[in-house]
């Protein structure tokens, strides 16, 4: 499932349609849901699938391919004059219209090259072309306020993977709809094969830039794990991203439609820790899928458990990396903490939603809903990756390039009645589908 091809799988769930976010158990109904997805696919057809419903047994009993059933919010994306971004900052912008997709690393993140009036950049070669990476949240605009200002107003970093450019939709062609950044062409520290012996100065370099973010600028990443570490072949370095969690020290989460804030027992402290606990003993006991906040930290103070795994390689002994990680964590925990960003030397500051915006946002029609009355929205959908033809080049947008032209000409013009009726003449449904269960939302682009 790598198109954004099924927005709901309907299954029973006894945890609910709204089960809390760190709830171990919900992960069960989710993994089920992925299988059941995988070994469905094939039956499914190529156009998008909207819903797909499961029985009791687990099999497939019908699915919906019927566009009025896009449950997908409709994605107002902030104008960029609302980031109020230095005017530097805001002038590096690119259109979504104008990526090239190369490549799909994750859901919500891709491999892209910029068009070539923009060449003279700093992308790396893959297959022959200079690529970067766009990050966007298909869902929410929400969700990316807070890392798209953070990451476009730190200030350069060795450690850090910040923003290159701001990415606008190809429609109003002033909407921030995600950010490129600049490609790290390593596999992450969670793989084992990116680092043939991990080294004492990576570590000192981790902890450098936690205390950098944490001190320096107020900023809690709250996600610090093998999975958002790279080692950079070409410094030799390595670097954090992935500012999805991450926060200004005091700035509360309360607001619904806020998603900075404290995740209790997230602390870049203990992240480090537990990374490097890992890294080095692969303790199953902990596993490498393990969440941050559901972990005891102490349990790992004890230096007898910290027995490499045979597997890894280090470029020191392990006592070296334990007392000097040790050393740091008690001066961290030691000192006076900051209780507000503002008392950071160099804080970084950036504007609330306006709250004109967040209104607007809460009250945003369904992607079906906009596409019945004819409104404009900016589609995520394409081709699953199976299926993407070589011989033509595939944007950013979800369209081929000969094919991009009309579909803006098309959406500008936004007939009601005449895209209702493609709409209606488009669909297709299988089998009975009634809301019986607790429905899943499993969808995304991927
Ligand atoms: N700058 C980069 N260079 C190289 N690879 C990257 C870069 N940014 C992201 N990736 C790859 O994409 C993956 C997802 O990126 P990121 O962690 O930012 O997204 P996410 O949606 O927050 O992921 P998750 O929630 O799984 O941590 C990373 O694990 C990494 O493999
Ligand atoms: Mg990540």
């Amino acid at each position: 499932m790598d198109s954004q091809a099924i927005d709901l799988v309907i299954l029973p769930n006894p945890h609910g349609s709204d089960p809390l976010d760190d709830d171990p158990e919900y992960l069960v109904p989710l993994k089920r849901a992925a299988d059941i997805l995988t070994e469905c696919l094939e039956r499914l057809p190529p156009e998008t699938v909207r819903s797909i419903q499961v029985d009791e047994a687990g099999k497939l009993s019908s699915f919906s391919t019927d566009p009025r059933e896009d449950s997908t919010i409709g994605t107002e994306y902030f104008p960029l004059e609302d980031y109020q971004l230095p005017p530097e900052i805001a002038k590096q912008t690119v259109l979504r219209s104008e990526l090239t997709e190369i490549g799909r690393l994750t859901s919500g993140v891709d491999l892209i090259s910029y068009p070539s009036s923009l060449c003279g950049s700093r992308g790396r070669k893959v297959k022959g072309q200079d690529c970067y990476v766009f990050k966007y949240n298909s869902k929410s605009p929400l969700g990316a306020w807070a890392e798209i200002q953070m990451l476009a107003r730190l200030p350069p970093h060795p450690n850090l993977v910040l923003l290159d450019r701001l990415v606008l939709d190809e429609l109003s062609k002033s909407k921030v709809v995600g950010f490129t950044m600049r490609y790290v062409p390593n596999e992450t520290l969670h793989s084992s094969k990116s680092w043939p012996s991990f080294r004492l100065r990576w570590l000192r370099e981790l902890m450098q830039v936690v205390d950098d973010l944490n001190l320096k600028y107020g900023i809690i990443h709250q996600d610090i794990a093998a999975r958002n570490l790279i080692v950079d072949p070409e410094s030799d370095s390595i670097v954090l991203f992935d500012f999805n969690y991450a926060y200004r020290v005091g700035v509360s989460g309360n607001d619904v439609l806020s998603t900075e804030g404290e995740w209790k027992e997230r602390d870049d402290v203990k992240g480090v820790l537990l990374f490097l606990y890992t890294l080095i003993t692969q303790d199953p006991a902990l596993g490498l899928e393990y969440q941050v906040h559901l972990v005891n930290e102490e349990d790992f103070f004890d230096p007898a458990k910290w027995i490499k795994h045979p597997d890894v390689e280090l470029d020191a002994p392990v006592a070296d990396f334990y007392f000097e990680l040790m050393a740091w964590a008690r001066r961290r925990r030691a000192e006076k903490q900051l209780t507000h960003y503002t008392q950071a030397p160099e804080h970084v500051d950036w504007p609330d939603v306006p709250v004109e915006e967040k209104r607007t946002m809460n009250l945003s029609f369904s992607v079906a809903h906009r596409r019945e009355l004819g409104l404009p929205y900016i589609s995520w959908e394409r081709p699953a990756s199976s299926r993407v033809d070589p011989a033509r080049r595939l944007l950013a947008t979800g369209r081929y390039a000969d094919e991009e032209a009309a579909a803006q000409k098309g959406s500008r013009r936004g007939s009601p009645g005449e895209e209702a009726q493609a709409s209606r003449q488009r669909s297709g449904r299988s089998g009975p589908r009634g809301c019986r269960w607790p429905t899943l939302q499993v969808g995304g682009r991927r």
